[in-house]
């Protein structure tokens, strides 16, 4: 049987219910294991509609929803060329976000969230994908492990005024 799963690139249009969803899975997340007050700075300047908005203007980001019969059920964003976060090399892919509501976590939807990167990697010769991950956040690095990712390096992330270490993570292409 086919995944129920369908993934649709999201348009400008979309900004307001990406900003949505952008909110509720990172406080979803993240919020029982960090300081409210930090997440609150964080998601100030991070959950915008002017940013979000600017974000998907970037020809070098594409964000995508995972949809459930008629329900946005997660989201991916990965960036290209000079839209990475670092690096900005052109034969990689960044993925900077992905995100499933918690209700629909485990039926597979990271996964092809995911698969579906890789693909357009691929399809574009990309050499390697990489992302950079929470070092406390254990799931979602189980999870890249799980589909071949493996650590190259660290980078500090400030969330409020709390300073964080990501993992970053890659996986070779070729
Ligand atoms: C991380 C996340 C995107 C994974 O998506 P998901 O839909 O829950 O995961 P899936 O059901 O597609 O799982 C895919 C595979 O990863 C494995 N996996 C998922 N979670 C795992 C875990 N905690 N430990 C080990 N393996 C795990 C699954 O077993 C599955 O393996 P299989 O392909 O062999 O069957 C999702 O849990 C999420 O949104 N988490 C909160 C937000 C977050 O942390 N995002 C990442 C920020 S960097």
């Amino acid at each position: 049987m086919t995944h129920p799963t369908q993934i649709k690139s999201v348009s400008i249009n979309d900004a307001a219910t990406l900003l949505e969803l952008s909110r509720k899975t990172f406080f979803d997340a993240f919020l029982h294991r960090n300081n409210a007050a930090d997440m609150a700075a964080y998601a100030e300047t991070a959950f915008t509609l002017p940013k979000f908005e600017t974000e998907l203007s970037n020809p070098n980001s594409q964000f995508y929803f995972a949809w459930v019969d008629n329900a946005i059920v997660g989201y991916l964003k990965f960036n290209h060329n000079f839209a990475q976060t670092e690096f900005q090399d052109p034969e990689a892919l960044e993925i900077e976000r992905i995100y499933v509501l918690s209700d629909f976590q485990g039926q597979q939807i990271g996964k092809l969230l995911i698969e579906f990167a890789i693909q357009t990697a691929i399809d574009h010769s990309l050499k390697y994908i990489w992302l950079g991950v929470w070092e406390h956040n254990t799931k979602a690095i189980s999870f890249y492990k799980n589909k071949g990712f493996e650590q190259f390096g660290n980078h500090l992330f400030m969330l409020g005024n709390d300073e964080q270490t990501d993992i970053l993570m890659k996986l070779d292409l070729y």
